[in-house]
């Protein structure tokens, strides 16, 4: 008896398929589930051993059956059997939309004309390609309509609206990646891990001008509220960052620190050596620091007028020079 069976395909797509639904609908974490399970592998091995038992009871009840037919049964069975598989529904909706007449027929649409002996057949337009054209005048009529008559969006709204989108995007992923933090982006850390984490870099690389409780030496005092080069994470950051002003001694931070290190060591200042009072505190240096997004109540009042005539001095300066 022939065998044109395709068990060698058969099993193993069953198998992976359900290999597939298995890693599919158990939550393994990130190993696959038959590492994460060994349960798993010995299902599968039994799911196999089952597809394959399968298989060899099926062909031997084929095969007994086959040889209870007579013979002309066997030949019709056979035949059945070895013939090709078609789809025949897929086959004719593809002859339909080629639209061409069988060669046998092409003697109908002929035309007169004959160029030493090549003639032309009037073939109808193919109906996949009618089918397209259509297609093609509907979209257009709904597009002229939609944006040239009712001026649904155009397109810079369009573009606008996309670029709003990503950039929503890249704020949400940035605030997953603490690791991407510059001085517009990094946040006062508040954890108490990365404050521990800050407190080991700035021990090992800030204690030798800064103290440890910041009471300063060659660097400035850092528990004071006056700040040379600004207070608040930003600023704070901005200065570990990019260094302090030339030849003071304090270098950019940036080319040793990673982006998180940096802000985290900036906030353990903040948080756990500013404000605190040092053993052996250096004199003040700069002004105190007003955080300006902070609400109005909370300022020093102090800081209030100062900062007010500050810019009218400004104001009126400039007007000066414009008047000059
Ligand atoms: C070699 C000595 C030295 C080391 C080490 C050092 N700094 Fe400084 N730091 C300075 C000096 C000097 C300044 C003042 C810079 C200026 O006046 O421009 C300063 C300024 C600062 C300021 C700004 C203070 C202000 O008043 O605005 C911060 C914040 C700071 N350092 C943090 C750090 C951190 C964090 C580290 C460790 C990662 C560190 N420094 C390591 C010398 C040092």
């Amino acid at each position: 008896m022939k065998n044109n069976s395709t068990w060698w395909i058969r099993v193993p797509v069953i198998f992976f398929v359900i290999f597939g639904l298995v890693e599919y609908f158990i939550d393994s974490g990130e190993k696959p589930a038959f590492i994460e399970y060994p349960i798993i592998t010995a299902f599968m091995g039994l799911v196999l051993l089952i597809l394959i038992a399968m298989e060899i009871i099926l062909q031997a009840i084929e095969n007994v059956m086959f040889n209870t037919l007579n013979d002309e049964a066997q030949k019709r069975y056979l035949e059945r059997k070895s013939k090709k598989w078609e789809w025949t529904w897929g086959k004719n909706v593809y002859t339909k939309l080629l639209g061409s007449k069988p060669v046998e027929e092409e003697g109908e649409i002929i035309l007169d004309h004959n160029y030493d002996g090549i003639r032309e057949l009037d073939n109808d337009l193919p109906p996949w390609w009618v089918y397209m054209f259509y297609a093609t005048a509907i979209f257009a009529i709904v597009y002229l309509v939609r944006f040239e008559v009712l001026h649904d969006y155009t397109q810079a709204e369009e573009f606008e609206q996309d670029m709003a989108e990503a950039r929503a995007e890249v704020e949400a992923y940035k605030r997953t990646a603490k690791g991407l933090v510059d001085a517009n982006t990094v946040e006062l850390l508040t954890d108490a891990g990365d404050l521990s984490a800050g407190k080991v870099i700035y021990e090992a690389s800030c204690v030798a001008c800064h103290m440890a409780d910041g009471g300063g030496g060659i660097g400035p005092n850092l528990a004071d509220a006056n700040w040379i080069l600004g207070g608040g994470i930003k600023n704070v950051f901005n200065t570990v960052s990019e260094g302090g002003r030339d030849g003071k001694g304090m270098v950019a931070w940036k080319q040793i620190l990673k982006p998180l290190e940096m802000a985290q060591v900036s906030s353990y200042i903040l948080t756990e050596i500013n404000g605190k009072m040092p053993a052996n505190p250096k004199a003040v240096e700069g002004d105190i620091w007003v955080d300006p997004d902070a609400p109005a109540r909370n300022r020093p009042v102090d800081a209030i007028p100062e900062q007010a005539s500050d810019t009218i001095s400004a104001v009126n300066d400039s007007k000066t020079v414009t008047v000059n």
